[in-house]
């Protein structure tokens, strides 16, 4: 069924589990992510990034998420991630999705304040929620620009929501996008006593960017078959669930996906190399990014609650 990302968030907010955010710009990933959340009866939110939308085109999006939504048995949410282009937001606002976020993170916190409270008129009016981020998440991919970690101020945190009325709040307490989260061994570390004092001052459900685990075992896959990935740490699953004990509804998740999908797509060029039929190629991804999402579904403690 198709969901409220509000309502999925606001009940995880309540059961102290996160929901998993998963992005997707292809329909085997989609499907990958549609088919873990069926199997652990978990309800998911299926993101597009505006580079996704630049990729596939919105309606092919719209299309793709609707059409497992309705077949599927758990609630399925779609949502715009990293808005940063007010045309992309609005069309998404009125194309369907069921929340946007606004990320104005690396402009001042006037102006990120005007924006967000902009977007949030604009989308409650069509009863589609709002995700907007304080502090700057680290890390560099198409849809975020390359940026330090500028941690979010917990005070600022309060004046942002009570001013902005926005409905989710992403927080920046050490994570960054993209593989290379964490420089230096044992550096892997999330700022929880900030956490506690960001979740003290506001009662809006928080999102953790940037917390792919970035397993060792599928990297050491990818590169087997020729992908060069360095040695890297992600945020580790403990630190993940206290995160969540602590007030984290909202868990994002991509580049966990990109590794599986590269290395079982590398994996199949080697072993078949005579195969040219793409379904050959992209069906085993597929199953590798189920298989990636029902791991993640299992550290955020959603299964069963779709
Ligand atoms: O959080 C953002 C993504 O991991 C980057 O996604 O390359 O689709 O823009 P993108
Ligand atoms: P990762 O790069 O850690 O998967 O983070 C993804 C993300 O935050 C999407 O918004
Ligand atoms: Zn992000």
């Amino acid at each position: 069924m198709f969901a409220d990302t509000k309502k999925l968030l606001e009940k995880a907010s309540a059961g102290k589990y996160a929901v998993g955010h998963f992005n997707f710009s292809n329909m085997e990933v989609l499907q990958g992510m549609v088919q873990a959340a069926e199997k652990l009866k978990a309800p998911v939110i299926l993101a597009t990034t505006e580079s996704a939308v630049q990729y596939a085109g919105m309606p092919y999006l719209v299309a793709l998420a609707k059409t497992a939504a309705q077949s599927a048995k758990v609630p399925l949410a779609l949502h715009l991630d990293h808005g940063t282009d007010m045309k992309i937001i609005r069309e998404a606002i009125h194309s369907g999705y069921s929340s946007v976020m606004i990320d104005a993170s690396h402009e001042p916190f006037e102006r990120n304040v005007r924006m967000t409270k902009k977007i949030v008129q604009l989308a409650h009016r069509q009863g589609v929620s709002v995700e907007a981020e304080l502090g700057t998440i680290g890390g560099a991919e198409d849809a975020v620009r390359a940026r330090k970690i500028l941690y979010t101020n917990p005070l600022k945190a309060q004046e942002f929501v009570e001013r902005t009325g926005c409905d989710f709040l992403a927080v920046a307490i050490g994570t960054s996008h993209g593989a290379y989260k964490f420089s230096g061994a044992g550096k892997a570390k999330l700022q929880l006593d900030l956490l506690q004092e960001i979740r003290k001052r506001t009662k809006i459900p928080l999102v953790l960017h940037g917390a792919s685990r970035v397993s060792p075992a599928l990297v050491q896959e990818a590169r087997k078959y020729g992908a060069r990935l360095k040695d890297a740490q992600g945020v580790p699953d403990a630190q993940l669930q206290q995160a969540i004990r602590q007030g984290i509804s909202k868990v994002n998740t991509d580049t966990d996906i990109r590794i599986a999908f590269d290395a079982a797509v590398r994996k199949t060029l080697h072993d078949q190399p005579k195969d040219i039929d793409p379904r050959h190629i992209l069906g085993p991804a597929r199953d590798a990014v189920q298989r990636v999402v029902e791991q993640r579904l299992r550290v955020l403690g959603s299964g069963g609650r779709g």
